[in-house]
């Protein structure tokens, strides 16, 4: 057993239990689904919540974050599957291969976790709203380009943000429960933003010039595609700081948190790895992060 400890250092959670059974299948399927969720060892205190300290407004407020988060996460599911199509599309390395399909494994169980944080605030077994992945697809141009373009929206922009925005969200979230998740959420995150910027280097050593366009292209997409998502309008109901303290924080903030990510981190990421960024700064600077 100790062995097998330092084999897998992440273990396996002897306490899980189903998340939200109310979305399985019912058949023997379920038993090999628990082995695979089981895998992360951050186990979530489901009972430790503080839900009951709130209003009802405050708790409906909630319900349709966590709701839509998992609307967010069953999303990227498709996102990763038509992600991995490309891929191998594009013989990209094993590695790259078995951590995309990981990736999309590892936000079914995201799904299932705001799933339950809706029921918490809401009471209600509610089911994954379904929205499936739009990832721009392009027969004519080469393989490569088309994988490394998508990797880059999904995986440098997007998961790079989601990474910043959950470690900021988690540090002002003292409710258990909802601490324990995005916990477990940040560090799957922090894992699918690696693998796009892994990707990024290793397609730029095999396709040169060709794929540094490719990305330079993407870039302003990519960044606008993430942009939508922060802008969008939220869930009726105030941010009181209860509800704060649940896993959630306002949209000026959210904007702001965008903006310094695009400056501190992917601007020089890219840049060391010689994509031209072209307007990003100019794009979400001050004015874009103080529009809300
Ligand atoms: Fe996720
Ligand atoms: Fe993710």
């Amino acid at each position: 057993m100790e062995l097998l400890g330092a084999i897998d250092p992440q273990g396996r959670d002897e306490d899980y239990e189903a998340t939200s059974p109310w979305w399985l299948s019912g058949t023997p399927l379920e038993a090999e689904h628990h082995r695979l969720m089981r895998r992360r060892s951050v186990p979530i205190p489901w009972d430790q919540t503080t839900a009951d300290q709130l209003t009802d407004a405050e708790r409906a407020r909630l319900a349709g974050t966590w709701m839509r988060r998992s609307e967010a996460e069953y999303l990227a599911v498709s996102t990763f599957s038509v992600l991995a199509i490309d891929l191998t599309a594009a013989r990209a390395p094993a590695d790259v291969l078995s951590l995309c399909l990981r990736a999309g494994i590892d936000e079914i169980r995201h799904a299932e976790m705001c799933l339950r944080m809706a029921k918490i605030y809401s009471g209600k077994q509610n089911m994954p709203v379904v929205k499936m992945s739009s990832l721009p697809d392009d027969p004519k141009r080469p393989k490569l380009h088309q994988a490394l373009a998508n990797t880059m929206l999904v995986s440098c922009v997007s998961e790079t943000y989601a990474t910043t925005v959950l470690s900021a969200t988690r540090d002002l979230t003292t409710d258990p429960t909802a601490q324990a998740v995005l916990t477990s959420i940040y560090s799957d995150e922090v894992a699918h933003a690696r693998l796009g910027w892994s990707y990024l280097r290793h397609a730029i050593e095999v396709g040169g010039q060709g794929v540094i366009d490719a990305a330079a292209e993407m870039l302003p997409r990519a960044l606008r595609g993430v942009a939508n998502v922060v802008e969008k309008e939220r869930p009726i109901g105030e941010v009181t700081p209860a509800v704060r303290t649940h896993g959630l924080m306002t949209p000026a903030e959210e904007r702001i948190i965008y903006a310094t990510c695009i400056r501190e981190v992917l601007v020089p990421g890219f840049q060391a790895l010689g994509v031209p960024v072209g307007s990003a700064l100019e794009d979400y600077g001050d004015t874009w992060a103080h529009a809300a």
